[in-house]
Formats: structure tokens, C-alpha cells, sequence
């Protein structure tokens, strides 16, 4: 995954230091998305007449372009020390500017400055593009392109996209003389296949941006800066599409950047071509089908963020911050849904009835997000009697496994955008499931594309290793399971306990949090160790693969969380006295097998940590030879909640004490975004780069002028077929 974001400032004076540091805050607050290499585009004085460059192709002077290899702080250094070098005058004002930016999470080539975005369309970077996502079909237009004359610099397939619009400004700029911005724009998309947020920069269109997307989340935010307006929400479609007035205009690809200028946002659709130019908003509606694109009117939203959300705050980590906010995480979680004797899922109102026919629940989720619905798994089957199946997104994919009309698919998903997860509702959708999201993510993917499903509101989570969104995806699944099961009279009590549990549980989170300083005591006893296992069962087997997944995760030490079911046909081989072992033994049903298996541990002179209810100590340890770790009692199903914590705070720890970076761990991105087109939006009739059977991409190629014309109007009898084997998902991993 990557971030992109621009500032565009109109009929407002800004320094070019002010819209750097507006460009690297910006970046900054997307680098949680991918931290590998970055880059930066803003405007340059004009050229002295002195200057021996060949002239542009346009008026006005080449952009400033920056990238840099490694984290955001060494791009700030590069470019300050760049703009030194060549005596760039960073106190020059613009009353209005176009800026363009980029995080990168490298997937199609190494991380590098020529790899790194923006990407251009080459000598005089006359167009200049920011992308998230991949394109699919970019070495067929690669090679065209270069058949047309054009060099490539890098190994992305970015590049494509600035070289191909150059290709095309030149073309209808030499058949029809004036060319809009949009125009190429839109002719460039026709050409693009795969998962995509894009913004174009060109000095062809000075002072102008243009956004695009298809998969890939990108979002406009809006600061109005004049008169009666200012710094409130305004939702009228007006006010989109107002010039004259002072403002800025902001893209990003999640609302982590915007949130500290603007409350006033738009989620750009899917195919829609948002053009920023004489500071209005005009936003276009791409269709492959038509030639022409239709206007569309949208208005904002405002955004129920607050800043201090993206901010560390008093703390030293984000994830740090996230797990110590869960009070507040579980709180906002359940927010206006609980009531005394049920609860409200406002959406999921119109679904209920439909999930109780259904003849299973499907749980699908990756990661952290499918140990949440593990978690949940148990009270699902309880309170509504309906059989509950796990999938791990990839696996169903892999197996093509059945999934009928009859069942409810539950995704979930903190980012709402996981490749594996969005394939795998595809494949739901084709399959006629009901399909329902958990997700964090407001205006995400998934929650567009689900037929319904409820927002956690757990606030923005920005450490790669997720912890608030964990508790509150499982209390989110539990008020789905309250609310299914809600006709049904003989569990009336127990989901009034269940309903009395989920109102405690931030003060029971608040009071398991006092353990921070015994983790870090627990984490430096064990930060020599090379492994460590944790044992769990019933409601806790997730509580044991999710306190493994953070300490792998983070703290890169081998882990792994077992069914302790199971510990006798394999695991029990590993027992002595150096490999830690942490077993979950609070109360519930299967409180008296976990005493069994810490027994048969302890014979077997294990090393043993156990996790238990307090006052239990010596319930669960009677010769006092293990290391306890006591949490409050909450009721059973929901004790999963409260278990992970400890687990979360010592992968925490040991993760400092080893020396290791917490929010952004070795080789791990937040989430794993798609790069399949489907067919329904693939540009030529004809291509499936899904599923990686033999697929037919359909490239028209006469060698000569009638190439784009010819696929752009997609007259059939001027395609040339090219048959290639696109195999399953390759390099889908992390996005642009
Ligand atoms: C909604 C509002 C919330 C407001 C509340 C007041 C939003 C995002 N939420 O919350 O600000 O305080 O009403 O009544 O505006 N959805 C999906 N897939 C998903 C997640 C959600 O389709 O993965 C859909 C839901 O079915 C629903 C909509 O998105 O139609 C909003 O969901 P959610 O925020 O959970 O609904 P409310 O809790 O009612
Ligand atoms: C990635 C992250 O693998 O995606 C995990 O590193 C995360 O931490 C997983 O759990 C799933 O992400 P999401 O956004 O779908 O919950």
C-alpha cells in the first residue's frame, strides 16, 4: 500500500516552505501505508533568460521534482539540502500552486529515487503522475510506448501512466489544437487496467490537479477559507464548484492527512475524474462505453475525526498509543448501539431478517481481522444458532470453495481494502451471498461494495500492528450476533449479561491496561528468547494466534498460538525449560482442561506463563513455579477483549527492548491492496486478469496513429489479440 496526497492553495498566498512542509506533514501522516522511498513535485520560478536548458513545450519552467529512497525524513533532508544546492528561494509566494506527493511500499522495482513518485512523462516533466495501486496491462502499453519512441527510466508500472499521457496530449493537441486536462486524462484511463488512485501534475495545465481512481480509496478535502464559510461544513454541491474564493484543496489516499486542515471531505467514487482548476471542483463520470463523460454534482461530508487521533500524543509509538486508547476505542465501538435490552445496528437494520434465514455464516478475514472473527466465532454459533465457517480470504480463493446464496458472508477487515479480502468479495457477490463488512474504514472499499455492515469506529489506527481495531471488530461482531439472535427467547438472559458485559468492558479495559509495567518486566525476561508459544482454547484459541501474530509481527520472534486441544499430538515435543510457554486459563467452560494442560506443562518442566482471571493464582498454578498474569473477569465470551491486552502491551515491550521499529516492522505494510481489474471495468472487452486461468487481453496494435483510436472507440474489427498466461495474483502484494 502507498499514500498519495496534494495541496493545491488558490487565491491564498502560501510560501514555498509553507507548501513543503504542508507536502511532508502530509506525508508523514501516510507513511504508516508504506515507508520505503518517497517523492514530491511543486512549481519552480521562471527560468531566467540566461538559462542554456532547451526550452519546454511549454510556458513557464520545468516542476521541482524530489525522490528519495528510505523514510519520509530522508526526503525532507535531500530536498532542503536540494533547494540549498540550487539556490531555490523557499520564501517565493504563490497565490495559487499545484502540489503533488507520494509514500511508496515498493512492489515493481527496488526502492529507489527513479522508482520512486511522482513518475514522469520524461525531458521536462511534462506530466507528472502519483499513483496507488497497480496496473495490470502496463508492460503491453510499456512496449508501445517505446515502440512510439518513448524511454523508460524505472522498473514501476507507474511510469506508463505519465508517458501515455504525454502520448496523448501530443496526439489530439496535434489533431485538434486545444486539449483539456480532463481529456487526457480520461483517454489515459481508457487505456488503464487494474486497481488505481491517481493524480495527474502538468505544466501544460499550470496551477491545475486532476484525480482519478478505480479500487484504490482516494479522498478530496476542502478548506474554504473565505467569509461566513470558513472553517465550517458546508454540504451544499455548490460549494464544490465555487470559484474566486480563497481556499485549499487537498487529495489523499485515506483522511489520516486531511483531518488536520479540513472536516469537510468527499470519497471519490469509482471511475470519477475530479478536476481542480480556477479553484472549483468539477467532477467528471469516466464511462468505457461512452465517449463522453457525464458531470456529476456531489457534496460533502463531513468528516467525525479528530485531529488528536493522528497525532502520538504523550506517547512514544502509535502502537503504543492505539492499545492504551481502547477504553475509548471500545467505547466509540458501541456508541449509541447498545440497549438495555438489545441493540441497534442502524446498518443493518434492513439485513436481519435475511442473516437469520441464512443457511451459514461465512467469517472472512486476513490477519489480525480473521482472528477477530475466530474470536467471535463461538458467540455467532450460541446466540444464533446458525453454523459459523472460517476463511481465510486467500484459502477460499485458492480453493475456490463453495459459497451459496443461502449464506451471509461476513468480511472483515480494519482497512477495508485487503486484495485478498475484496477478491474474496467478489467472489461472494458472484456467488449471490448476502454480504456483510466489519470494517474501520468509513467510505473504504469494502464498505462500499457490501450490501450492508456496520463501521467500528475505533478511530484511526496507524501502527502496521493492529490492536484497537482487533477489540473493536470482536465487539462489533458481537452486537451483530446479539442483534441476529435477538428473536430468540431462550437466550433472552444470556444476552442481557452478554449486553451488561459489553457496557463494563472499557472500564475492565482500563483496569488490565495497570499491567504495562509487569509486560515490560514479563518482555525484558524474555527478549533473548527465540520463540514462544501460547496455548489457548474455545473463546481464547484467537486470543493465542492474535497474541502470537503481534509478537511475530513486531517483536520479530517466533511465534505461534495453538489450540491447547491439540497440544498432546505435537507440541508437547517442544516442552523444556527455556521455550516460554503462555497459556490462557481464565474462567469459562474450558477452564478445567486448561488446568490439565498446565499440569501436564509443568511435568514435563515447562516454562510457564498463565494468563488467568484474578484471584485464580493458585487455581491455576498450585506450586506457584509459573508466571501469572491476573485480568479482570468479564463475561466469557467476551473475555477475548480483555485477554489480547497483556499480549498486545508485551509484544509492545519486547519489541522496544529488542531495539526494533514498532510502527513499521520489518517487510509489513498496513494492508495488502488488490491490483486485479475485473471484467465489468476492464477496459477492453475481453480481458480477465483474475483468476488466473489462460486470459485473452485484447491490445489493438496497427504500429501507427490508429492505435489509441482504434481501442478508445473499441470498434471491434481493429483488434488484434494477443493471448498471454496471467498467472494467479503475481506481485499483488503491497500496491504501488
Ligand atoms: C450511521 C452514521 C453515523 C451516525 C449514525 C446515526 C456513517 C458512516 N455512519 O451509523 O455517523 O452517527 O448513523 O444514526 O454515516 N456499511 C456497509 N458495509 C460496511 C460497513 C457499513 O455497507 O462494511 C453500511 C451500513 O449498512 C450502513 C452505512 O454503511 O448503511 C453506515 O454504517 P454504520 O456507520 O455502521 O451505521 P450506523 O451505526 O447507523
Ligand atoms: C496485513 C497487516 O497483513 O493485513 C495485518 O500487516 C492485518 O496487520 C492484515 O491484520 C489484514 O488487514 P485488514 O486491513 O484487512 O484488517
Amino acid at each position: 500500500m502507498c499514500g498519495i496526497f496534494a495541496y493545491l492553495n488558490y487565491n491564498v498566498s502560501r510560501e514555498r516552505r509553507y507548501i513543503l512542509e504542508v507536502l511532508f506533514n502530509g506525508l508523514r501522516r501516510l507513511e504508516y501505508r508504506g515507508y520505503d522511498s518517497s517523492g514530491i513535485a511543486l512549481d519552480a520560478d521562471f527560468p531566467s533568460c540566461a538559462s542554456s536548458a532547451p526550452a519546454p513545450a511549454y510556458a513557464g519552467a520545468p516542476p521541482l521534482v524530489f525522490r528519495q529512497e528510505g523514510k519520509i525524513e530522508s526526503l525532507v533532508r535531500s530536498v532542503y539540502s536540494e533547494v540549498d544546492e540550487k539556490d531555490v528561494n523557499l520564501d517565493t509566494a504563490f497565490n495559487v500552486h499545484a502540489a503533488i506527493a507520494h509514500t511508496r511500499w515498493a512492489t515493481h522495482g527496488v526502492p529507489a529515487p527513479r522508482n520512486s513518485h511522482p513518475q514522469s512523462s520524461g525531458a521536462g516533466d511534462e506530466f507528472l503522475v502519483v499513483h496507488n495501486g497497480i496496473i495490470t496491462n502496463y508492460e503491453v502499453l510499456k512496449e508501445t510506448l517505446i515502440r512510439h519512441g518513448f524511454t523508460f527510466e524505472s522498473d514501476t508500472d507507474t511510469e506508463v501512466i505519465p508517458k501515455l499521457a504525454k502520448f496523448v496530449f501530443d496526439k489530439l493537441h496535434d489533431e485538434e489544437g486545444d486539449v483539456t486536462f480532463s481529456q487526457v486524462v480520461m483517454e489515459v484511463m481508457r487505456q488503464l487496467e487494474g486497481a488505481y488512485a491517481l493524480i495527474f501534475k502538468s505544466p501544460h495545465y499550470p496551477n491545475e490537479l486532476i484525480a482519478c481512481k478505480r479500487g484504490s480509496t482516494l479522498i478530496l478535502g476542502v478548506n474554504e477559507l473565505s467569509g461566513q464559510n470558513s472553517g465550517k461544513p458546508f454540504q451544499d454541491v455548490k460549494a464544490l464548484t465555487t470559484n474566486g474564493k480563497p481556499k485549499e484543496l487537498f487529495f489523499s489516499s485515506d483522511l489520516c492527512a486531511i483531518v488536520e486542515h479540513t472536516k469537510n471531505y468527499l470519497a471519490i467514487e469509482d471511475n470519477e475524474i475530479v478536476h481542480i482548476k480556477d479553484g472549483s471542483v468539477s467532477i467528471l463520470k469516466f464511462d468505457h462505453d461512452k465517449e463522453k463523460p457525464a458531470s456529476v454534482q456531489r457534496a460533502l461530508s463531513v468528516l467525525e475525526m479528530e485531529v488528536e487521533q493522528i497525532k502520538k500524543g504523550s506517547y512514544d509509538h502509535f502502537m503504543q498509543k492505539e492499545i492504551h486508547e481502547q477504553p475509548h476505542s471500545l467505547t466509540t465501538t458501541m456508541r449509541g448501539r447498545l440497549k438495555d435490552s438489545g441493540v441497534l445496528l442502524g446498518g443493518l437494520k434492513e439485513h436481519i431478517k435475511t442473516i437469520r434465514r441464512s443457511r451459514r455464516v461465512v467469517f472472512i478475514g486476513c490477519g489480525t481481522s480473521y482472528n477477530a472473527a475466530l474470536a467471535a466465532r463461538p458467540f455467532m454459533e450460541e446466540l444464533t444458532g446458525i453454523p459459523v465457517t472460517m476463511e481465510v480470504a486467500s484459502d477460499l480463493l485458492d480453493r475456490q470453495g463453495p459459497i451459496y446464496r443461502e449464506d451471509t458472508a461476513v468480511f472483515v477487515s480494519q482497512s477495508g481494502e485487503t486484495a485478498d479480502t475484496l477478491l474474496a468479495l467478489d467472489y461472494a457477490l458472484e456467488n449471490g451471498a448476502l454480504c456483510v463488512g466489519i470494517t474501520n474504514t468509513v467510505g473504504s472499499t469494502l464498505s462500499r461494495r457490501t450490501h450492508c455492515g456496520v463501521h467500528i469506529n475505533a478511530g484511526c489506527e496507524i501502527g502496521v500492528a493492529s490492536t484497537k481495531a482487533y477489540t473493536s471488530q470482536i465487539v462489533a461482531m458481537a452486537m451483530l450476533a446479539l442483534a441476529v439472535g435477538s428473536d430468540q427467547i431462550s437466550t433472552q438472559a444470556r444476552r442481557e449479561a452478554i449486553i451488561s458485559g459489553l457496557s463494563s468492558l472499557p472500564s475492565n479495559a482500563s483496569e488490565v491496561l495497570k499491567l504495562d509495567a509487569d509486560m515490560k518486566e514479563l518482555a525484558s525476561s524474555l527478549i533473548d528468547s527465540e520463540s514462544l508459544l501460547v496455548f489457548g482454547r474455545g473463546y481464547n484459541y484467537a486470543t493465542a494466534l492474535e497474541g502470537a501474530l503481534k509478537v511475530k509481527e513486531v517483536a520479530l520472534m517466533h511465534s505461534e498460538g495453538m489450540l491447547a486441544g491439540e497440544m498432546k499430538h505435537g507440541p508437547l515435543a517442544l516442552v523444556d525449560e527455556n521455550l516460554p510457554i503462555i497459556v490462557i486459563a481464565t474462567r469459562d467452560a474450558c477452564f478445567s482442561k486448561q488446568q490439565s494442560v498446565i499440569q501436564q506443562l509443568l511435568s514435563r518442566k515447562g516454562r510457564l506463563i498463565v494468563m488467568c482471571s484474578e484471584g485464580d493464582a493458585s487455581a491455576v498454578c498450585p506450586s506457584g513455579s509459573c508466571r501469572v498474569i491476573e485480568v479482570p473477569d468479564v463475561a466469557d465470551c467476551l473475555q477475548p477483549v480483555i485477554n489480547i491486552i497483556p499480549l498486545q502491551l508485551l509484544a509492545y515491550h519486547l519489541t522496544v527492548l529488542r531495539g526494533f521499529d514498532v510502527d513499521q516492522p520489518r517487510n509489513l505494510a498496513k494492508s495488502l491492496i488488490q491490483h486485479w481489474t475485473d471484467t465489468a471495468h476492464s477496459p477492453v472487452p475481453g480481458s480477465r486478469l483474475m483468476d488466473g486461468r489462460r486470459g485473452e487481453l485484447v491490445l489493438t496494435d496497427h504500429g501507427g496513429e490508429e492505435v489509441w483510436n482504434s481501442i478508445a472507440s473499441g470498434a471491434p474489427d481493429s483488434r488484434v489479440k494477443i493471448n498471454l498466461v496471467i498467472y494467479n495474483f503475481v506481485s499483488y502484494v503491497g500496491g504501488v
